[in-house]
């Protein structure tokens, strides 16, 4: 098992020339104005509305209040000095029934958000879909329809040809095994449902919307980047039971394998791959993998899995060892997983790597003289940064690392009661107060731009 790794200071470590410096959110963790300028309902909407799906009966109608904040919030981006901020656009707000009618309002936001982000010299990161399916689209089937590839495809380029001239960064997915496992597999998530035909379809048909996507940008938007999202985490045995270890592989087959297998590789894993057969038609895998330019990465943690009846996969999420120091939202804290990670993600799909999500949660709290003072999330940063130093030097190509995240936000199942901000937010008064892991940020950036060397990036 990984242990923690001492933390360097900032002057220790050094970025090649060009590496990326960003934040990332999502849309419906921050925007808020949910019923606002036409916006339809997406899953999560609908879902926050049921009892008992969220801490607390937190939704995101309000969230950050993004939505009419954007210009304070890429203020705070310019006192960080990053150059570049990763988001995702809210397919109800600029299709409010997902497909047909343009709402003009929802990407007139976009615009005005783009606009000042470039004014600003911070390059835009669109990702296509952080979760936020329009409700419409659920309600014929939503991802377990095969349909819904197509929906997926006419909204990609919609969004290439409004803001293709001024993006250039587009990501398709953000964590297709996260929402896809949660939200039809195992639960937890969006929409709900816990099904294996339905979790097997969802997969099969979000590989689909991928590569059509991908098909859309590359002739909408010839110069542009483009990646996908992926969170990748080691999956290990909860315990020494020889079920643990066998279901520890089967879960590390989908959580890690099922998206971007068949997306880089034209492959599914072979744990999986007998169960994808009965949804897929000859061509598939072609229409699939199709070359990206980066793999996006996010990783918080290695995973700690047990065998288990209750869902339709026969394996869960099960104890972190008593031993390993855990965060306030109770993810293990182990940086030589994530040097690891990127050595394994670097081997096994040769493509440049950008960390778009790393981050962690901490009970942050404002103290009398106004100031918080989130020290364990400055050392979590100061270990995973240095970590990552560490896998570029043992040959991972890194081009770039963004921190989850700019603002405390919406924390899906956990509501507001989860803080990821290196910014606070006082929900009451959404007053932003940045916090010592934000100037920590700011600080590392400034010395790695002032040290960095020529060469990788
Ligand atoms: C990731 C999600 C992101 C956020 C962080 C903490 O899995 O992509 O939206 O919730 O976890």
């Amino acid at each position: 098992m990984a242990s923690t790794r001492r933390a360097t200071t900032p002057d220790k470590i050094s970025a090649p020339h060009g590496f990326v410096w960003g934040v990332s959110t999502s849309s419906y963790q921050i925007e808020g104005a949910a019923r606002e300028d036409g916006r339809g309902p997406s899953i999560w909407d609908t879902y926050c509305a049921q009892t008992g799906r969220i801490a607390n009966g937190d939704t995101g109608d309000i969230a950050c209040d993004h939505y009419h904040r954007y210009a304070e919030d890429i203020g705070l981006m310019r006192e960080l000095g990053v150059n570049a901020y990763r988001f995702s656009v809210a397919w109800p707000r600029v299709l409010p029934q997902g497909r047909g009618a343009v709402n003009e309002s929802g990407l007139a936001f976009y615009d005005r958000l783009i606009d000042a982000l470039i004014a600003a010299g911070i390059e835009p990161w669109l990702c296509l879909y952080h979760w936020d399916l329009p409700q419409a689209l659920d309600d014929l089937g939503g991802w377990t329809n095969r349909d819904c590839a197509g929906w997926f495809a006419d909204y990609t380029a919609l969004i290439a040809r409004r803001f293709g001239d001024r993006v250039k960064r587009f990501a398709t997915f953000n964590e297709p095994s996260v929402f896809s496992l949660l939200g039809y597999g195992i639960g937890g998530q969006a929409p709900g449902v816990t099904d294996r035909s339905l979790l097997l379809r969802t997969i099969h048909h979000v590989n689909l919307a991928h590569g059509a996507a991908i098909d859309v940008l590359r002739a909408g938007v010839p110069e542009a980047s483009l990646g996908i999202i992926h969170n990748h985490q080691p999956c290990l045995p909860a315990s020494d039971a020889p079920q643990d270890a066998a279901a520890a592989r089967k879960f590390d087959a989908y959580w890690n394998g099922a998206f971007p297998d068949p997306q880089l590789l034209a492959h599914y894993p072979p744990l999986l791959a007998d169960f994808i057969a009965p949804y897929e038609q000859g061509g598939d895998l072609a229409r699939i993998c199709r070359p990206i330019d980066w793999f996006g990465l996010n990783h918080y943690s290695p995973l700690y899995v047990q065998a288990f009846d209750g869902n339709p996969l026969g394996a869960g999420f099960g104890p972190v060892p008593p031993e390993v120091p855990r965060t306030s939202i109770g993810w293990p804290v182990q940086p030589d997983a994530f040097r690891d990670t990127l050595l394994a993600i670097h081997e096994r799909y040769r493509l440049p790597i950008y960390v778009l999500e790393n981050g962690t949660a901490n009970v942050d709290e404002v103290g009398e003289n106004g100031k918080v003072i989130d020290q364990p999330r400055v050392d979590f940063l100061k270990a995973y940064t240095t970590a990552m130093f560490d896998a570029m030097r043992a040959g991972a190509d890194v081009r770039g690392y963004f921190v989850w995240s700019l603002l405390d936000n919406f924390e899906w199942g956990s509501g507001y009661s989860q803080r990821f901000g290196i910014t606070y937010v006082d929900y009451p008064t959404q007053r932003r107060i940045p916090k010592a892991s934000f100037h920590w940020y700011a600080q590392l950036i400034k010395a790695t731009a002032l040290s960095a060397y020529s060469g990788g990036g």
